[in-house]
């Protein structure tokens, strides 16, 4: 079906092992967006959340997009609502607007930049230093950026449940046990769980890590579905998902990534939907941002 529709399935590394492996192209956020704008298909098929494969849509507007569970959301994504984003940004006028990929495009449509986790310090880093900043939503990689770049910034109020929801004790007493581990923490982490990483970065970023780094075990404190890769590139390296605070909850999986599913995947390509629709006047303002992200990682080989 694949062949026959000219169809090309993209995938994050949060989807499950089974869907990585029947993917044409797997990658963090960042990636699958350059992917989604270079590529010669007719049809996108996004295994991953909603904003992605939105952010696929805004990029290559003439291609069908396809998510094969519409209801595949994300909770930081949802944590900011454009009604109450234009509230805040007449509470901080004259500020530059940075939004994270993780939003709706109702969001980026009314921003002036977009960043992912990998080029976040870049992008910020690239306006001119009198500029004030508006960052949205992620409160905890906003916190990151501003540690980091020492720039004037305002941080919506928003978190992801996933990366939310780690231990700092768990993730202690797995270290205790496990002195050679390295702990290696995506910058959606709160503070704690920042302070006591031996690595900060983007889930390419910290695949990167295990596989340049020199180090045998690493207790990995982002969503479980990128240790699949991990394991694919150095299979002889131990890796432990970072503990939940509720060890009951299965909860370092993210629940709206786990929607899709091989079958799914199958009937979507078949019947050609859910498709992702936007409207075009917010289609054609959420372009902007991106492309100027997209142009400011190719200068900087990002
Ligand atoms: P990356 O940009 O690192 O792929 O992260 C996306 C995401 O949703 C993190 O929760
Ligand atoms: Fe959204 Fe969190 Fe899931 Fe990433 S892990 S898609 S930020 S809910």
């Amino acid at each position: 079906m694949k062949v026959e529709k000219n169809a090309i399935i993209l995938a994050h590394y949060y989807q499950t092992g089974d869907i990585q492996d029947i993917a044409d192209f797997v990658g963090d956020s960042l990636a699958l967006s350059q992917k989604a704008a270079s590529n010669n298909a007719d049809v996108i098929l996004f295994a991953g959340v909603k904003f992605m494969a939105e952010t696929a849509k805004i990029l290559a507007p003439e291609k069908k997009v396809l998510l094969p569970d519409i209801n595949a959301g994300c909770s930081l994504a949802d944590s900011c609502k454009a009604g109450d984003f234009e509230g805040f940004i007449k509470d901080n006028q004259g500020r530059t607007i940075v939004s994270y990929v993780n939003t709706n495009a109702e969001i980026k449509a009314l921003s002036d930049i977009i960043c992912t986790s990998s080029n976040a310090i870049q992008i910020v880093e690239s306006l001119p230093r009198y500029e004030k900043i508006i960052f949205a939503p992620d409160r905890n990689l906003g916190n990151y950026v501003l540690n980091k770049t020492g720039r004037d910034m305002v941080i919506w109020n928003g978190a992801c449940h996933v990366h939310e929801e780690f231990s700092l004790e768990a993730i202690i007493k797995l270290k205790k046990e496990n002195p050679d581990a390295k702990i290696i923490v995506h910058p959606e982490c709160e503070l704690p769980i920042r302070m006591v990483a031996d690595y900060i970065g983007s889930t390419s970023s910290l695949l990167q890590f295990t596989m340049k780094d020199n180090g045998k075990c690493y207790i990995v404190a982002t969503e479980a579905g990128i240790i699949h890769q991990m394991k694919k590139e150095n299979p002889g390296k131990t890796y432990i998902p970072a503990p939940p605070r509720d060890s009951t909850c299965g909860c370092s999986e993210c629940s709206f990534m786990k929607l899709i599913t091989m079958e799914k995947i199958f009937n979507c390509l078949k019947n050609e939907k859910p498709e992702i629709i936007i409207d075009m006047d917010v289609l054609l303002k959420a372009q902007k941002p991106i492309r100027r992200m997209m142009e400011i990682s190719e200068k900087l080989g990002l």
